[in-house]
């Protein structure tokens, strides 16, 4: 079992508070994404978990243990950092089971452990050699590896794919969601990339500034954000944020045109936001606004247009890489009313 509960957990580093007050329960076998952007106090958080910061106030308790004041090694928590710091002179093997030497286990229990562990991360042609004969995505594996033979309740990731490149990042990505549904094993992910987020988790919190701006599933944060730091800091390209002002039921984009709140209580909406790829191209004169096409962006599958408003800004619309050319020529834009966001002047959600 593996579920962690924090309890209106604080950090003070002297008099300053980096972590103000989180609340979060995690299910036993749950993949859980710390995200936001750095600085935000992602690896404070972590490593209170982990027991290697004191926690200031609040508590944390592991499978309803209060486990706050325990030493990491009495927490049953095994963590993988970003830099792997393999032991040079040992081998794959011996760095896998080095944890369990000092601990006293036998070197039957030792074999046994390293090999399923092995198995498991497709190292097993290379349990003899040694670290700088691994690439960095199989030296990652071994450091994975270390974690696992320990058969620790929860795996706790800090930023662990961030020194390899692009490609290997995807294939270490999806690696990481099939060891979470091999071992069904408690995971806390922290990483500042939204899609490694959105990829991986069973849930995500998004944190700014040592606080909780919103968890729920990747879908949940895309489909209904709770303010616009989430709704912008979740998708990409970004949800364009547009200024409104209402009347009656309907909103009003200042120079540009007009369409339904859908929603009597929307009275106070400041700003609208739209995501790219609920935007769509149509004639000169229709749509609720219009705009000349300054660049677009041609990915293939995707059309980016940077379209400029005016007074509503540069508008990102996403379209198929199939559809026209447009760069250069003046469009009207159409917005998909049942995927708006209105926005109160405190950047939360209406
Ligand atoms: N040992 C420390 N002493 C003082 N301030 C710290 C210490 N560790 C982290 N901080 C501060 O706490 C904040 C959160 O840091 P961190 O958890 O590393 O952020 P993230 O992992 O989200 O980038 C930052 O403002 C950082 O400068
Ligand atoms: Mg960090």
């Amino acid at each position: 079992m593996g579920a962690i509960q924090l309890v209106d957990v604080e950090k003070w580093f002297g008099d300053v508070q980096v972590i103000k007050g989180i609340n979060l329960g995690i299910r036993d076998g749950e993949l859980i994404i710390f995200v936001g952007p750095s600085g935000c106090g992602k690896s404070t958080l972590l490593r209170m978990i982990a027991g290697l910061e004191e926690t200031s106030r609040g508590q944390i308790l592991l499978d309803s243990n209060d486990v706050t004041d325990k030493v990491p090694s009495e927490r049953e928590l095994s963590m993988v950092f970003q830099s792997y710091a393999l032991y040079p002179h040992l081998s794959v093997g011996e760095n896998m089971g080095f944890a369990l030497k000092t601990a006293g286990r036998s070197k039957a229990e030792i074999t046994e452990k390293v090999r399923d562990a092995a198995r498991v991360l497709k190292l097993e042609d290379y349990l003899d050699r040694r670290p700088k004969e691994l690439s960095g995505g199989q030296r990652q594996r071994v450091a994975i590896g270390r974690a696992i033979v320990r058969k620790p309740k929860g795996f706790l990731f800090d930023e662990p794919l961030s020194n390899l490149d692009a490609a290997l990042r995807v294939d270490m990505r999806f690696e990481i969601a099939r060891l979470h549904k091999t071992l069904e094993t408690t995971m806390i992910y922290v990483t500042h990339d939204q899609v490694e987020a959105m990829t991986l988790a069973d849930r995500i919190v998004v944190l700014k500034d040592g606080e909780i701006m919103q968890v729920g599933t990747p879908r949940q944060l895309y489909e209904s954000p709770d303010n616009l730091f989430v709704a912008q800091f979740i998708g990409s390209p970004k949800m364009n944020v547009v200024p409104c002002s209402t009347s009656g039921d309907t909103f009003v984009l200042q120079d540009h045109g007009t369409g339904p709140l859908g929603h009597p209580a929307r009275q106070t909406a400041v700003q609208l936001g739209v995501r790219p790829e609920h935007i769509s191209i149509v004639a000169k004169g229709q749509g609720h606004c219009a705009g000349i096409v300054e660049v677009s962006e041609y990915l293939g599958a995707d059309y980016f247009h940077y379209i400029n408003c005016g007074s509503l800004g540069l508008l990102t619309v996403r379209a198929s890489g199939a559809s026209d050319e447009i760069e250069g020529q003046t469009v009207g834009l159409h917005f998909d009313q049942n995927r708006l966001h209105f926005f109160d002047p405190d950047g939360t959600v209406l």
